[in-house]
């Protein structure tokens, strides 16, 4: 029987319909499955991605495991774990039968369970007990991995947020678009917390690390003991003074409760204007856009992305956004506000209902700072993910972290890599002394184009562009001395999975021709 989701793979089929390292779809009992082979393997494995859903057929496999082409969670082919962030949750799988030229999908297998500790964390002493400072990406992902990996002993994930970790990426997307709902927004519902039992505080900005005593003191002066300690505070929004403005006229985004009150003030507003043409700038123009509100952009730039992304990509966003309506005003910035008329620095005059500024965040990293840890704009880590003062570990967007590729110490500030961070420093909280080498990925949604990022260039003498910017179907490499930093890929996510693997494997003859 064959259907839209393809075919009966319980009924079997010819082995040859399967292209060596490749993928065909079919379905079992109307679930669509993901048949895959690899030499004489074959592996069945369910298509949906447990992140938000994307099509894993269309994905990429990279020795076994399935990359989803969303948002590049990385699944064992295996056994159906989600081996990286985006996705925490595995995917079914199903013991595979090859009998003669056909192969068949029999039963379905049970998901693995948190298994003993990992071999190389044997006859070691696991730690007393682990806090983790910051309920964002980074922490909510090691305080997971603690559990996957085994860790039994107590977890206390720390945050200053009033909301459990959410889906911080949504906050200027659909959320504020008004086309996802608050269900949408929770990383895990509140059982996760009590079943893993994680001790989830909210509320509670930590104020002081004391090193030597390995104690962490909160604003409300409880105070907590660890014995490894994981810092993922995270960055907080650079605050512009505006003369003329008072503090309930500037809204910044960050937290959840920030777009909440955006999306408030949204509801009777009728015109916007936003400062900075950064990525959650823009993102939140396109949201503004979608509730109907007429919507300037103030910049400093050229281009909008211009500095991150090159003129090119500026130029394609730019011309996105004006043909949903929205005006730039570049090379321009607010001088200050007049009852509701925002003045910028070039005399042009804006009426606004909603000014919100989007000028950059700064890592958060006072409390590190203030107990004498190594701060080099940012959190100074080793390849371990392992901070100045030993047992103390850090990962998103307060590390700088030393990139094998670049042989620079970076700071990035994308979901999926903090979430990868605080997963691969879980391990080695646990003793595990896993290289963090990741490469960094991080995407972009505007008005349904979809722009995905891998790599890291910071500077650049040269871009190629392959296909075209105009329609909506091209990768942009970034290169200097003509080695590849980074692609930029709109419409083309199978190539920012190859690019991301082709970064991986170079990396990994890299270091065995560094090591050999
Ligand atoms: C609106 C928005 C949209 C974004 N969209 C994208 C996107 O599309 N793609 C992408 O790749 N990246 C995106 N990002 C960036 C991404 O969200 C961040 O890189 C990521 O959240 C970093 O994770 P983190 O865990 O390091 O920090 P965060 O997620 O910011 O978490 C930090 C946590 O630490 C807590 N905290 C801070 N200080 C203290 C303290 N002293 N004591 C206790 N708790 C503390 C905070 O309350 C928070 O819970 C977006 C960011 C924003 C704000
Ligand atoms: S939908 Fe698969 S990683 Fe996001």
């Amino acid at each position: 029987m064959a259907s839209d989701v393809g075919p009966d793979l319980v009924a079997g089929v010819a082995v040859d319909r399967v292209p060596e390292g490749g993928m065909i779809q079919g379905q079992v009992g109307g679930e669509p499955v993901v048949l895959a082979r690899r030499g004489t393997e074959f592996f069945a494995v369910g298509a949906a991605c447990t992140h938000y859903g994307g099509p894993l057929g269309r994905g990429l496999i990279v020795e076994d495991t399935l990359r989803c082409p969303l948002h590049h969670a990385c699944f064992s082919l295996r056994t159906g774990e989600a081996l990286r962030g985006p996705a925490f949750d595995h995917i079914p799988h199903w013991r595979v039968e090859r009998v003669g030229d056909s192969v068949f999908v029999r039963d379905r297998l049970t998901a693995p369970t948190h298994g003993p500790a990992p071999p190389s964390m044997r006859g070691q002493k696991p730690p007393a007990s682990v806090v983790i400072v910051g309920g964002g990406g980074a922490g909510l992902a090691a305080a997971d991995a603690l559990r996957r990996e085994g860790y039994d002993g107590p977890v206390t994930l720390i945050s200053a947020d009033d909301d459990p970790p959410y889906d911080r990426p949504n906050l200027s997307k659909d959320y504020l678009a008004g086309t996802a709902g608050d269900e949408w927004m929770p990383l895990r519902p509140p059982s996760y917390y009590t079943d893993q039992r994680i001790n989830l505080v909210l509320k509670s900005p930590v104020v002081s690390l004391e090193v030597q005593q390995k104690r962490i003191r909160a604003a409300d002066g409880t105070t907590y003991a660890f014995d490894r300690l994981l810092l993922a505070t995270g960055a907080d929004p650079i605050k512009l003074p505006v003369p003329g403005a008072s503090d309930s006229q500037l809204s910044y985004l960050r937290t959840y409760a920030d777009s909440r009150a955006i999306a408030a003030k949204a509801a009777s507003a009728k015109r916007a204007v936003i400062i900075g043409s950064s990525f959650i700038g823009l993102e939140v123009a396109a949201s503004l856009r979608a509730r109907g509100l007429a919507v300037h952009v103030v910049a400093l730039e050229k281009e909008p992305l211009e500095r991150v992304m090159g003129q090119e990509i500026g130029q394609f966003i730019r011309g996105l956004h004006e043909a949903h309506g929205v005006s730039f005003h570049l090379q321009d910035t607010i001088s200050r506000l007049e009852g509701r008329r925002v003045i910028l620095r070039s005399g042009t005059s804006l009426d606004a209902d909603l000014l919100v500024l989007g000028v950059g965040v700064r890592p958060a990293c006072g409390l590190a700072g203030r107990a004498g840890l190594s701060i080099d704009r940012g959190v100074v880590v080793d390849e371990y993910l392992e901070t100045s003062a030993p047992g103390i570990f850090a990962a998103g967007d307060i590390a700088r972290w030393p990139d094998p590729r670049s042989g620079e110490r970076v700071r990035v500030e994308h979901w999926v890599f903090a979430e990868r961070q605080g997963q691969v420093a879980a391990r080695n909280l646990l003793g595990r002394r896993e290289r963090f080498d990741a490469v960094p990925f991080f995407w972009t949604e505007q008005y349904g184009a979809s722009i995905k990022y891998v790599g890291h260039a910071q500077a650049w003498d040269e871009t190629v562009v392959d296909g075209s910017l105009e329609a909506k179907n091209c990768a942009v490499t970034f290169k200097r001395a003509g080695r590849t930093l980074a692609v930029a890929t709109i419409s083309r996510d199978l190539q920012s999975l190859q690019a991301e693997a082709a970064m991986e494997t170079s990396l990994r003859a890299d270091l065995q021709a560094g090591s050999g």
